[in-house]
């Protein structure tokens, strides 16, 4: 039996630069893996099935789920179509989320597979795959701190120089933002002002590539947060303005901002241990605002077989 840890992830940058020809957006990010993880286990099977169990009902284990879907390309690829394998998923990064967890539990599954079956793909052929399943799902494969440009899926990694600083993630555990709906709405607003063409394109790449708060992150010189989908979601959803609102009237945090199309939102401290802190000190208004949190540390590694 093999098993993996599957980071979830937060935006510390998120900058729509414009449209794709694919009908994709352009996208500079900046993405981080945080201490929070679903754990997969695989186990080979003497038939050819594929099949998905999980602890979470409400989650579907059916044919649409990434880690079926990168399990049959990954088998696919392989040319061996008798390969079969029973796979458990333990969740624990809320759905819907904006933190990359179906994205994070796919990437898994390439990268779990890939030993059990003993294929032998390289980290980089497995990123490959990954970008055909989904946008983030690269990132998921590697992990850390890293630059994610085009759909998400060009990496450029980062030092991972900022373990100190830690992340308190909250969520309201009845709300999901739909990724596809906030992209389009970001389409419909703002799309007089996207950027047009590959040179504007890198130009907006090379700023965030020299940024002064990413060389090295750390905790005197924050990162400023920017997630242009914050400005689309927030409008049409109270529960990520309640969860920005409260973030934000917590002393010592250094900055706060929404992860990928949300709902999530988190506010950044210089370690873990202030961030707990101010977890347990706002409890009760977490509580009465119907959010669930959590105190991260970041992490500099993204899916892992664990020994
Ligand atoms: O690639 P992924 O499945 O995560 O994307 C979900 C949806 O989000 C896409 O179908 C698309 O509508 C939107 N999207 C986008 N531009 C991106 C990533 C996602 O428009 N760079």
């Amino acid at each position: 039996m093999i098993s993996v840890t599957a980071p979830a992830k937060v935006n510390l940058h998120l900058e729509v630069l414009g449209l794709r020809s694919d009908g994709f957006h352009e996208l500079a990010m900046v993405m981080q893996s945080i201490d929070l993880s679903d754990r997969l286990s695989f186990e080979n099977t003497a038939d050819a099935q594929l099949s998905l169990s999980c602890d979470d009902p409400n989650l579907s284990v059916g044919d649409d789920n990434l880690i079926l879907r990168a399990a049959r390309l990954l088998r696919d690829r392989s040319g061996f179509s008798e390969l079969g394998a029973s796979i458990h998923l333990e969740k624990h990064i809320p759905i819907g989320a904006g933190l990359a967890g179906g994205s994070s539990d796919g990437a898994a599954a390439l990268v779990g597979l890939n030993a059990l079956w003993g294929l032998g793909h390289s980290p980089a052929e497995l990123e490959c795959m990954a970008a055909e399943l989904g946008s983030d799902m690269p990132f998921c494969v590697a992990g850390g701190c890293q630059l994610c440009f085009g759909r998400g899926e060009h990496l450029e990694a980062l030092p991972a120089t900022l373990q100190s600083l830690a992340v308190l993630l909250v969520k309201d555990p009845t709300v999901s933002v739909s990724t596809p709906w906030a992209y389009k709405r970001c389409r419909e607003l703002n799309q007089s002002h996207y950027l047009a063409g590959e040179a504007a394109f890198e130009q907006r790449r090379q700023a965030l590539r020299s940024a002064d708060w990413l060389r090295p992150l750390r905790s005197d010189l924050p990162p400023p947060l920017r997630n242009d989908l914050q400005e689309v979601v927030a409008p049409q959803t109270a529960a990520v303005r309640s969860a920005l609102d409260l973030l934000k009237s917590i002393p010592h945090s250094l900055a706060v901002a929404m992860s990928g199309s949300g709902p999530s939102c988190f506010a950044l401290f210089s370690d873990l241990a202030s961030c707990r802190q101010a977890q347990d000190q706002f409890a009760p208004q977490l509580d009465r605002a119907g959010l669930k949190a959590w105190s991260c540390a970041l992490r500099g590694d993204g899916v892992r077989i664990e020994a």
